[in-house]
């Protein structure tokens, strides 16, 4: 038995895991944020997948029964050959997770106009996960992305705020916009990106919903343990959090609060 592992290239991830916490308050975390070697939005499919491999199975070793890939990066490049390929060796019985599947479950429900922008890292955008996701569950729902290499570095520095940052995420979001004039949903396709909705939102008409990921990710985990009792009763409930980083733990947990709201104590690990 152990906590639930919850994995990001860096701080995005606690976006999720702050929606997580809310809706599953009984059981214990163990998140990892690889900020050593992040962001990962601009890397090879290789590298992306070796980094991610390499960040599961040191939550398997560290107990973890269930890991979420709490970033679109790593479910885009990375999930599936785990869950195929890599699994049987490093932990048959354990599961592992991503985000996109829940979020392009529901973005046909979201929709009145059937068009909708997806804003994501370029890793994200070139794998076409969303397009082919959402085209299993909406057919009618036309995607339209837009990458936005800038906007993890912006955010992981905190300078998405500054006047040159907020440049930068004015012209990808006028870029999305341009595609469909119908467009009347906004999905925040990167963990990250919840940290700049209200300067998003207040940019674009108003008509538009701004979705990010969180509480459809927790509604969808928490229906996921209901429906498999057998991995819940391996999930430890203690409601309990630990904090891992692959870099600088101070600058983690000064960091961190911002994103998940609360003061924590990170621990250093090594990964690769
Ligand atoms: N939070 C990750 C995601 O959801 C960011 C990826 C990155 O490190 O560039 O895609």
């Amino acid at each position: 038995m152990g906590p639930i592992g919850v994995f990001d290239s860096g701080y995005g991830g606690l976006t999720i895991l702050q929606d997580i916490k809310k809706q599953l308050p009984a059981y214990d975390f163990l998140y990892l944020g690889d900020n050593a070697r992040a962001p990962y939005g601009t890397r090879s499919f290789d590298l992306v997948y070796e980094f991610t491999l390499e960040a599961v199975t040191e939550l398997f070793n560290r107990g973890c029964e269930l890991v979420i890939l709490a970033c679109n990066t790593s479910s885009a490049k990375a999930l599936r050959s785990i869950q195929q390929n890599d699994l049987e060796k490093i932990g048959s019985n354990k599961r592992v997770l991503g985000v996109i599947r829940p979020s392009t479950e529901r973005i046909g429900e979201l929709t009145k106009s059937n068009s909708v922008g997806i804003l994501a890292t370029e890793g994200t955008v070139s794998s076409n996960s969303y397009v082919l996701e959402v085209n299993k569950y909406s057919p009618q729902t036309k995607i339209h992305q837009q990458a936005c290499p800038m906007w993890v570095p912006l955010i992981e520095s905190n300078k998405h705020n500054s006047a040159a940052g907020r440049a930068f995420i004015r012209e990808d979001v006028e870029t999305l916009l341009k595609q469909d004039p119908v467009m009347d949903v906004i999905v925040l396709g990167c963990t990250h990106y919840p940290i700049v909705k209200n300067y998003i939102q207040s940019i674009v008409p108003a008509h538009i919903n701004i979705v990010s990921q969180g509480s459809i990710v927790a509604e969808s985990l928490r229906d996921y343990l209901n429906r498999h009792p057998e991995i819940a009763a391996k999930c430890t409930k203690n409601a309990s959090s630990t904090y891992l980083t692959t870099e600088n733990t101070e600058e983690f947990d000064t960091n961190a609060s911002y994103y998940i709201g609360e003061q924590i104590a990170s621990k250093h690990i090594k990964l690769g």
